[in-house]
């Protein structure tokens, strides 16, 4: 390959590349892309790649017809994925029993041993890689396929995504060993280097870290946009054939040589050959792990366990599965990581409903090879229970490896110069009184006015599953607030992008995107901004129903806690709280001013016919209106693309009630689901579309 590489160059250099030698190029490509992403071992510079990268690009692009699915070119993906399709496992993706100690071990091995009638088992040892698990399926040694796990009988068909692993090659050689399908499986990780500077980059861009490898792996599998999949440097290590077509074959029947295979066709695997992995019996397994447990933190990515699997693949089949895992394969899971330091402090945190969050400050300590120094303890009642003192010796772990907690304190280690934790009466950044509900563990700070309220709210506003504002983060708003430009949500809109264009740290192009990503949001559907207002209880799924009600944001000011009641999952908690938010002038005038700034608040998704605030919503009038003619009244609706109705029917949305009203007023009542308005809560409702 060394020579096919020079000779290669020299003809690039040369201009003397021809359709000819298209093949030799993408062999090439593929050679060093595995020495690269896979052995980690690169022979040539990135520039020297580049160049017969482009080569091949120039020659396929004079040639189309010579384009193959697994060209090294065809990784660059271009677009936004609109949804994944659903595909079906050809065998189902299991999940693994999951064992804590020797002994759960040992009785795995005990039912092995009774189930497959052998006296002693061979297994092997391999990390369980804490990642997502991936199907890929090769035909005619192509990668046709990738699929997430799902619920283990379908997933989502994440092709494009998978593409944008490096190390999982488009082509492997599977024919060599007489096959035509093959599927293989395996988990897609973030090492904890590329999430280091995964999260140093989006720190740059001001936007909110990501809080763990597992997470950030999973979720980027399901991105719609293919290159941001790409910046995040994903692997995907392999661990198992699902199934291979013909059955007959000579591919290897026993695991380890298996994952050997693998990694000979090119695929990224669990590093070990079969003298460290494979044991015989279950004590040498026990001891393998124990050993393996504390070099853990020197791996490049984070594992959460071992896997022990039965070596033979014939005894994998005779002992079969259950509906849940398969009978010849156990994880080990390792105990969370722990240390001992002391806690020197606890600040307070307000967060953006007014919480009120101790976190204790501790000795920086180095927990699973990350040094934790705070560490939320929630509430007073938390503070009680784990009998906290600042100045106390505490046990921490990381739970799930992930997130540090306090397990308890050392009342043992005491020297009596420890201090009982005095929660605060007053909020720690407004200085106003705190106050806490009976029946809830919080205490909270209530002043709409408060700084940390603010911040919050409209770090909520534009967050990806609200508004979505793209290139906003948390960082940015902190330092727009610091700056006195951004103390409402309104003032998003508002921003003075001269003045941005002068902060240390922003470019003109990055203030181009940021006004970019603001002007997008004001299209957002209705649901988004309901969830963005940050009205309490009100999550996502809330604000998709409340969105599909209404023609009108502002409608939602005239629901009553009865009617928000009947409508899907909403309760009196819920109800109370959304009467509660919009029974507030200044939100309204907020609404009002968003509306003026060019936020769409009609519910685009519900139009149908017509434009206005009141598409989708209908509209019926009784009794003698005082200020408006009937006629007039009618015309309004319909200028603002409402309908109107005859009769009050479970179709009717508005009644509006003018003198002596009768019977359509009785029974809109009794229906239960009709806002009844009153001509001047109608005229108001008009007023508020303008
Ligand atoms: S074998 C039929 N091996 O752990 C079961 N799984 O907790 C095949 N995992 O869903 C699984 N490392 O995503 C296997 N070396 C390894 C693994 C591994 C991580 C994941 C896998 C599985 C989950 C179960």
């Amino acid at each position: 390959m060394q020579a096919l590489t020079l000779q290669l160059l020299q003809q690039v250099q040369a201009n003397a590349i021809t359709i000819g030698d298209v093949d030799n190029l993408r062999n090439l490509l593929r050679h060093h892309e595995h020495l690269y992403y896979v052995l980690n071992t690169p022979t040539i510079t990135d520039y020297e790649y580049d160049q017969l990268y482009k080569a091949l690009e120039l020659l396929e692009q004079a040639h189309p017809t010579s384009i193959t699915p697994d060209s090294p070119t065809q990784r660059v993906a271009s677009g936004i994925t609109k949804e994944f399709a659903t595909a079906s496992h050809l065998v189902p993706m299991l999940s693994l029993e999951n064992s804590y100690n020797a002994n759960d071990l040992i009785e795995w091995d005990r039912k092995c041993k009774q189930l497959s009638g052998m006296a002693q088992l061979e297994y092997c040892v391999e990390p369980k890689y804490d990642g997502a698990s991936i199907s890929l399926i090769y035909e005619n040694d192509v990668l046709v396929r990738a699929t997430t796990r799902g619920n283990g009988v379908q997933g989502d068909d994440i092709t494009i995504n998978a593409k944008q692993i490096k190390s999982i090659p488009l082509h492997a050689k599977f024919s060599t060993y007489g096959l035509q399908q093959a599927e293989i499986r395996g988990e897609v990780i973030m090492t904890k280097k590329n999430f280091e500077d995964y999260n140093l980059s989006l720190q740059a861009q001001g936007l909110a870290q990501v809080a763990n490898p597992r997470n950030t792996a999973s979720g980027s599998l399901r991105i719609k946009d293919p290159k941001e999949v790409a910046k995040r440097k994903l692997d995907a290590y392999l661990y198992n054939l699902g199934y291979k077509s013909p059955d007959q074959n000579s591919f290897p029947n026993e695991h380890n040589e298996t994952i050997g295979a693998l990694s000979q066709l090119g695929f990224l695997t669990s590093a070990y050959s079969k003298e460290v992995c494979c044991f015989a019996g279950i004590h040498a397994v026990i001891n393998y792990i124990h050993h393996y447990e504390t070099t853990r933190d020197s791996l490049p990515y984070e594992i959460d366990g071992m896997v022990v699997k039965v070596n033979n693949l014939l005894l994998q089949d005779a002992l079969g599965m259950t509906s849940h895992h398969p009978r010849w394969a156990i994880a080990y899971k390792f105990k969370a990581r722990q240390a001992t330091t002391t806690l020197l402090a606890v600040e307070y945190q307000v967060g953006r409903t007014g919480a009120v969050t101790p976190v204790a400050k501790l000795a920086p300590v180095a927990v699973g090879g990350v040094i934790v120094s705070s560490i939320s303890i929630h509430n007073q009642e938390y503070i009680q229970e784990k009998d906290l003192k600042i100045g106390d010796t505490v046990i921490i772990e990381r739970a799930g490896d992930v997130i540090p907690q306090i397990v308890c304190s050392v009342p043992s280690a005491r020297t009596g110069k420890e201090l009982d934790i005095v929660f605060p009466t007053h909020c720690p950044i407004c200085g106003s009184p705190l106050y806490k509900e009976d029946n809830e563990a919080v205490w909270r700070c209530i002043n709409d006015k408060c700084p940390a309220l603010v911040v919050g709210n409209i770090i909520h506003y534009v967050s990806k599953d609200a508004m979505d504002i793209k290139s906003f983060g948390e960082q940015n708003v902190i330092k727009f607030n610091e700056q006195g430009w951004l103390n409402a949500i309104t003032d998003i809109y508002n921003l003075p992008y001269n003045l941005i264009a002068t902060l240390d740290g922003y470019g003109a192009k990055s203030v181009e995107k940021l006004q970019e990503g603001i002007e997008k949001s004001k299209t957002q559907p209705l649901h988004r901004i309901i969830y963005g207002l940050g009205i309490r209880f009100v999550g996502e799924g809330t604000a998709k129903i409340l969105a599909q009600k209404v023609g009108h944001l502002l409608e939602l000011k005239h629901y009553t806690l009865e009617q928000l009641q009947a409508l899907d999952d909403i309760g009196p908690k819920v109800a109370s709280s959304i009467v509660h938010y919009f029974a507030q002038e200044h939100h309204i005038a907020m609404l009002q001013q968003l509306q003026a700034l060019g936020v769409q608040l009609h519910n685009t998704m519900k139009a149908t016919v017509g434009t206005g605030g009141l598409v989708g919503s209908t509209f019926l009038f009784t009794g003698t209106l005082t200020q408006l003619k009937r006629t007039q009244a009618e015309a309004m609706v319909e200028a603002k693309g409402g309908k109107l109705l005859s009769g009050v029917s479970s179709k009717l949305n508005y009644l509006v009630v003018g003198d002596d009203a009768g019977s359509k007023l009785d029974k809109a009542k009794k229906l239960n689901t009709v806002h009844i308005l009153s001509e001047a809560e109608f005229i108001d409702l008009i007023k508020s579309l303008e």
